[in-house]
């Protein structure tokens, strides 16, 4: 089972960024790419530019996303949709900010999963590709966000093992820092949005990532991708931190 065996992709969040990469690069094999967001205006552009077929849909909306999703013979879900809501520390999170973050990163893709899995099992095929970050598998003090991403990770690591057998394969795609719009909807301040999209490293781009999953989808069906972790050349993750005697 390779790309050229599946006829339907659903790529969530794909009205920019990752997720429209993704929809673009797929465009070009012989597949339908169904692409959900919320922005229709982006979406009509993707649709005129690259032949996807859109759908202005809120993942949210777990009933009318599901009754989506189950009308679509799903051979691959690209669970990419997410945001960072509250993504500093978690002690200045909105309530607002915690339940988007948790209903966008987590409940979609559960319910989404949830929607695809018994047509997957029937047609004895599917791909489920959750995109996860490096925040969920690395302490980055960000806790409401990594959280949502670390339940991503237990998410594709726990259905490997409830799907063995029935054919179908899990990915996790990690990336690291990539130069998206993400900032802009995760934080308000614009002066911390420029520091933060002012790193002044080279970033990972959305292509890249796309490409990651052009090759776990295309790697031969007795392999499975488990996870691929992207993260830019400059950026590193882990290190150890003590509080100092002047700071208690
Ligand atoms: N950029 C990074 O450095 C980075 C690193 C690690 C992981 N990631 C992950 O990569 C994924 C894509 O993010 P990105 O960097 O490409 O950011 P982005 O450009 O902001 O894209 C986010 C996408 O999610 C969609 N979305 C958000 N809420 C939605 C909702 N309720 N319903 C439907 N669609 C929704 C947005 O579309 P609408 O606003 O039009 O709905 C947009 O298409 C996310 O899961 C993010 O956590 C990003």
């Amino acid at each position: 089972m390779t790309i050229n065996d599946y006829k339907n992709v659903v790529v969530t969040g794909a009205s920019s960024g990752i997720g429209e990469a993704i929809a673009r690069c797929l465009s070009q094999e012989d597949l339908n790419v169904h692409a959900i967001a919320r922005r229709t205006e982006r979406l009509e552009d993707l649709s005129s530019t690259s032949g996807c077929l859109v759908h202005t849909m809120d993942v949210c909306d777990s009933k009318a996303f599901t009754d989506l999703l189950e009308k679509i013979e799903v051979d691959v879900l690209i669970n990419n949709a997410g945001v960072g809501r509250g993504y500093g520390q978690l002690v200045e999170a909105s309530y607002e900010d915690i339940d988007t973050t948790i209903d966008t990163n987590v409940k979609a893709a559960v319910h989404a999963v949830r929607a695809v899995l018994p047509g997957m099992i029937e047609r004895k095929r599917g791909h489920v590709i959750n995109i996860g970050s490096m925040a969920g598998l690395y302490p980055l003090a960000s806790s409401l966000y990594g959280a949502t991403k670390g339940a991503m990770h237990v998410l594709s690591m726990d259905l490997r093992l409830e799907l063995q057998g029935t054919g179908i394969r899990v990915t996790e795609i990690c990336p690291g820092r990539v130069s998206t719009e993400f900032y802009d909807a995760a934080i308000d301040d614009p002066e911390l949005i420029k520091r933060k999209k002012d790193s002044g490293i080279k970033e990972v781009t959305s292509e890249e990532i796309a490409q990651a999953i052009i090759y776990s989808l295309n790697v031969p069906q007795h392999v499975n991708v488990n996870r691929i972790e992207l993260q830019p050349t400059e950026q590193t993750y882990g290190g150890m931190q003590f509080t100092s005697k002047e700071s208690k």
